[in-house]
């Protein structure tokens, strides 16, 4: 297993400033949890991708790592798995795990997808939980998955669908984004979101070099916050998202009442209004995409 010393070449340095000095360690502190709620996806994916004994397969913004030793798993000794992310952090728990597992086909390589050179037609699947939504360009960025794969290759992914259709995400940073006066950044800015309308990601990836292209709905209910003050979790949410700095500029009082409020705005969602850590039950949806040049 190897990770370069940086992502070298970088076409997103704003991205790989967040996910190397923000996002990383608290995805790390926060693993479990998130794993809860984009394990669903990433199973549903797959079983899309169903990737076969033998098979070679890149883990596009692998992250922490779990789908990549579960692709390992899949396609066995015979096979290989290489996990690509931007941040130090988290590769550093892709290997952990991937070591823990007794994984030998696994490698990982920090480094850009948008722009690294991945080896012109090297793998059978290209795969992604929710690891291909913060390119500048992603149009190049498919373009160069795409040269990626084998003659008769095929790429399946997971993105999240509209920040309506995801509350969970989207409620906090709604919120915040009205209180604190932020603007909304264009639909496609690199983000969570930056592939959520169909129709976009559809004409994406076709300019990227995909022919076809088949677009499937998976939706879940997630619990959150379960065991924690609404307070508590809504902070955590406020830390990962777009009002993260005016968050932290705000000062701890108006933080407070800034966490109070928003507390109070998810109300609708929580299952027991009498316990105080009860946590709440939220919809979330996201698009399966399986992509063939
Ligand atoms: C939302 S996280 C998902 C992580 C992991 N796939 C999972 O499901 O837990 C997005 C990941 O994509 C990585 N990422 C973002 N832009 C990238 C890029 N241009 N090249 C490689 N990785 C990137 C981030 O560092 C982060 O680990």
């Amino acid at each position: 297993m190897t990770t370069n010393a940086s992502a070298g070449g970088s076409a997103n340095e704003e991205q790989e400033r967040f996910w190397n000095d923000v996002a990383g360690p608290l995805w790390v502190a926060a693993e479990e949890e998130t794993e809860l709620h984009t394990g669903p996806f990433g199973e549903a994916a797959l079983a899309v991708a169903a990737p076969g004994a033998g098979e070679t397969v890149l883990d596009v913004g692998c992250g922490c790592g779990s789908t990549t030793v579960a692709l390992a798993a899949a396609v066995g000794p015979g096979g290989s798995v290489l996990g690509v992310d931007l941040s130090a952090a988290m590769l550093a728990r892709a290997q952990e795990r991937a070591a823990a597992c007794e994984a030998p086909q696994v490698r990982f390589r920090r480094a850009d997808a948008q722009v690294a050179d991945l080896g012109p037609g090297s793998f059978d699947l290209v795969f992604s939980r929710f690891g291909v939504m913060f390119f500048a360009d992603t149009v190049e960025a498919f373009a160069n998955l795409g040269r990626a794969l084998r003659p008769g290759g095929r790429m399946v992914f997971v993105c999240w669908q509209a920040p309506s259709a995801n509350p969970w995400m989207a409620a906090v940073n709604r919120g915040a984004a009205r209180i604190f006066s932020l603007e909304t950044p264009p639909h496609d800015a690199p983000g969570p979101f930056a592939l959520c309308d169909p129709d976009h990601l559809d004409a994406v990836l076709r300019a990227g070099g995909f022919s076809s292209v088949g677009i499937t709905a998976h939706e879940e209910r997630l619990h959150m916050g379960l065991g924690q003050p609404v307070e508590d979790w809504v902070h955590q949410r406020l830390l990962m998202g777009p009002a993260r700095s005016a968050y932290l500029d705000a000062g701890p009082v108006r933080q407070r009442e800034v966490r109070v409020a928003l507390a109070q705005e998810l109300d609708p969602y929580r299952v027991d209004m009498g316990a105080p850590a009860s946590g709440m039950v939220m919809d979330a949806a996201a698009w399966i995409v399986d992509a063939r040049p």
